[in-house]
């Protein structure tokens, strides 16, 4: 299932109510930690922020914390080397963020580790759901990724992000 909120107490809603216990959640933009904490304990947490805010407190939580760019390649191949596949893809870049590069980071985050969830924070996203008028062919997935692209994997880079966001250049 795909749940896609703007509103962060609906986005926490959403995540709390598709974990189970034991489940492994990637969660993307995790900031100080305002979700992470309300997670339940038994779950494999993994959470990453690019932000330097979110060092000194994640740390603090019983969770690994990778501070990084999740739009990054490394970051991805970091995360898959811990698991290769998660229940719960959380992503909250902000909820007012560029949608084109959260949908991106959904895309390929989701088509890596192919969450049974994905819960997704961005306005434009929900106002591109919420305004579409669909053909009526069914195209769908019962899954926290794209079937569609269910077997792309890790891409070897990504050079769109590169293409779309001159300042993530180092
Ligand atoms: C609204 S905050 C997240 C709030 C958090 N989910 C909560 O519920 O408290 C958005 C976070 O996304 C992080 N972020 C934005 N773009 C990012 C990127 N490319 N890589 C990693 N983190 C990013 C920001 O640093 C910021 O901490």
């Amino acid at each position: 299932m795909i749940k896609l909120s703007y509103d962060v107490k609906i986005y926490r809603q959403n995540l709390l109510e598709v974990i189970e216990d034991g489940d492994t959640v990637i969660e993307l933009g995790c900031h100080t930690g305002g979700t992470t904490r309300l997670l339940p304990e038994d779950c494999n947490v993994i959470a990453l922020d690019n932000s330097p805010e979110a060092i000194d407190e994640m740390e603090k939580l019983d969770v690994r914390f990778i501070s990084g760019d999740v739009r990054r390649h490394e970051v991805i191949a970091e995360v898959f080397k811990i698991v290769q596949s998660c229940d719960v893809l959380a992503i909250d870049l902000g909820g007012g963020y560029h949608p084109d590069t959260v949908f991106k980071v959904f895309y390929i985050w989701s088509s890596t580790f192919k969450p049974k969830h994905a819960v997704i924070r961005n306005r434009g996203i929900l106002e591109f759901f919420n305004s579409a008028e669909g053909s009526g062919e069914e195209i769908v997935s019962d899954e926290g990724y794209l079937e569609t692209y269910h077997d792309s994997g890790i891409p070897p880079l990504i050079k769109e992000f590169d293409l779309w966001t001159p300042n993530l250049k180092r």
